[in-house]
């Protein structure tokens, strides 16, 4: 499929070739355009080639104008204050992209792929076994999958890796207490994830009480943790049983989250287990990590703690013990590596960046990380509760997650049933799922990933104001009117002048590969709902101000219907990129 430039990159394109011929020393500068209100773009880059050419920059403006050819593209450009170009682009030029785009069928709508894409590890979705998934998780699973549907659109390789919490010294008490009460897991194949969860909640509540009160059960537990690190087969088996209940579960959440999950990207803690005394060896051995107080650490300049006590990142306990540290190392030397990373992408809460900042910088000293690799922790905020501190329930516990997203679909059932004229009692519970689950997604996304933000539901399933629902309601409804146009099929008419409406649309429509790219490589998923809210918001004054259906000409009705149904592809694909659906009727 033939790839369309956006208008704003011909625009850039053919602006760079202007100050190019005006001043051949500008090979390569960068003309600077941006949307504006005046005119449908603005480019000021030739304020700083003029200072650097020491030229007057009203003057070297009108001659890079005199350079321009006007025509479809350039329908005018005029020279505003010094050094700024106003540019209009011509109706023809808007209406042919958007047809090229039209013409796309494999639903990229015309966006090219990067040119040379790499490969992103993005570490997302990681919940730990034997717990309940909390709202942390949530963002986590929800950023991630965002940020992996816009990379993969434009083109980046990605490799998902679920780093589960599987290993570790709290393993000994439940492990021992199967042991003694065989059993008290079902096998995985015959519970659903509610009976899992509710096991395993069984299974830590009364192991932690033995443990807790039996000092014998506690020295029984302490051995198994040693039985589980040397690899003693009897109890990698019962380990194994947590390990697969657990999934159940976390599968039971995903996909009510409505979220594919890949049972080869599951790879917890656990999976670094064998290659960690070789990463400690290394370390040591290039001098990165010492021993001090029998542990292996390493020490950084900058990080101290209190009483400018030097924080230490610990890659091995005194006991001879791995941790949560010398599984992340072991796991960036396999992302690298074996799996030809060129970036890692960790999506892991902000209150971890302090952990992701030593690990990295480990990585660097022992040269794991180098130029070619960057390593990212796109630390997320806190999920808030209505009176502004972190959300917990009445009783002060943290929010099961599958609480909330049930009451998140429950809500979104009354709005749709309120709406429905049409559809069935299931049809509703469908869209329902839809509708609450999107809004959940939408809220978590639209705001800035590193700022906290309120999970207020009334908020997000309202029909008003930035939601998913919102422009859920404008797709449903842009193919509502493409239903009713029955025989009448959109057709683009590059001939026709367009409403002033009509313009902003079709210039905000051939922005979206850009936008994408954007916040793919920003990691900016805001920006693309952004984007996606005044897609929709155009739409609607378009639709207020031009009658589709009823336009005067049948080559207007057409020309309409098709900025309607790129309209509506162009959100649907938006939304499909941020993991939420776009049902076709609501
Ligand atoms: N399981 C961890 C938690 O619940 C998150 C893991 C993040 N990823 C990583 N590579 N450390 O806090």
């Amino acid at each position: 499929m033939a790839s369309v430039t956006s208008l704003s990159d011909s625009v850039q394109q053919q602006l760079a070739s202007a100050l190019t011929a005006t001043r051949p020393e500008a090979a390569g500068a960068d003309p600077l355009l941006r949307r504006s209100d005046r005119a449908d773009y603005q480019a000021n880059g030739i304020l700083a080639l003029a200072k650097k050419a020491k030229a007057n920059p009203r003057e070297l403006a009108a001659e890079v104008v005199a350079h321009i050819t006007t025509g479809d593209l350039f329908k005018e450009v005029e020279v505003s204050g010094p050094g700024f170009l106003n540019i209009t682009v011509g109706d023809r030029a808007i209406t042919e992209n958007l047809a090229a785009r039209y013409a796309d069928d494999t639903g990229r709508l015309g966006v090219p792929q990067a040119r040379h894409p790499g490969t992103t590890v993005i570490d997302y979705a990681q919940p730990n076994v034997a717990k309940e998934m909390h709202v942390g998780h949530l963002r986590s699973a929800v950023i991630g999958d965002a940020l992996r549907g816009m990379l993969d659109f434009t083109g980046e390789k990605t490799i998902g890796r679920h780093h589960i919490g599987d290993w570790g010294t709290q393993f000994g008490m439940l492990i021992q207490y199967l042991c003694e009460h065989p059993g008290e897991l079902a096998p995985a194949e015959e519970v659903d994830g509610e009976q899992a969860m509710s096991n395993l909640n069984r299974v830590y509540k009364a192991s932690r009480a033995l443990f807790d009160s039996d000092e014998e059960f506690k020295e029984r537990a302490r051995r198994r943790v040693v039985a589980l690190q040397s690899g003693d087969k009897e109890t990698l088996e019962l380990w194994q049983q947590f390990v697969d209940e657990s999934k159940v579960y976390f599968y039971s959440v995903f996909e009510k989250l409505d979220m594919e999950i890949r049972d080869e990207e599951i790879v917890g803690e656990s999976a670094y287990n064998d290659g960690m005394p070789e990463t400690a060896r290394l370390l040591e051995e290039m001098g990165v990590a010492v021993r001090s107080e029998g542990a292996l650490v390493v020490f950084f300049d900058e990080i101290r703690g209190k009483d400018d006590q030097p924080v230490p990142l610990i890659v091995q306990k005194a006991d001879g013990g791995f941790g949560y540290a010398a599984s992340d190392l072991t796991a960036i030397r396999n992302r690298v590596s074996d799996l030809h990373a060129t970036t890692l992408l960790y999506v892991v809460d902000v209150r971890q960046s302090l952990h992701f900042k030593m690990v990295f910088e480990t990585a660097r000293r022992a040269g794991w990380l180098n130029d070619g690799v960057t390593a990212h922790n796109m630390g997320y905020g806190t999920v808030l509760g209505a009176d502004g501190k972190p959300f917990k329930t009445r009783e002060g516990e943290t929010v099961r997650l599958e609480d909330l997203l049930d009451e998140a679909v429950q809500r979104a059932a009354e709005v749709v049933r309120e709406k429905a004229r049409d559809l069935t009692e299931e049809e509703i519970q469908e869209r329902a799922a839809q509708v609450g689950i999107g809004a959940v997604k939408y809220a978590d996304l639209s705001t800035s990933p590193n700022r906290d933000y309120k999970f207020d539901l009334d908020q997000m399933v309202s029909l008003n104001g930035d939601t998913s629902v919102y422009l859920q309601y404008a797709y449903a409804r842009i193919r509502s009117i493409l239903r009713k146009a029955g025989e009448v099929r959109p057709a683009a008419h590059p001939e026709l002048d367009l409403h002033e409406a009509e313009r902003a649309l079709g210039l905000h429509l051939d922005a979206f590969g850009d936008t994408v790219f954007d916040a793919a490589a920003e990691y900016a998923p805001h920006k693309l709902t952004a984007y996606l809210y005044q897609l929709a918001s155009l739409y609607t004054s378009f639709y207020d101000k031009c009658p589709v259906l009823k336009a005067e000409t049948p080559q207007q009705v057409e020309n309409r219907l098709f900025l309607c149904d790129l309209t509506a592809r162009t959100l649907h694909r938006g939304m499909a990129l941020l993991g939420i659906r776009t049902p076709e009727r609501l």
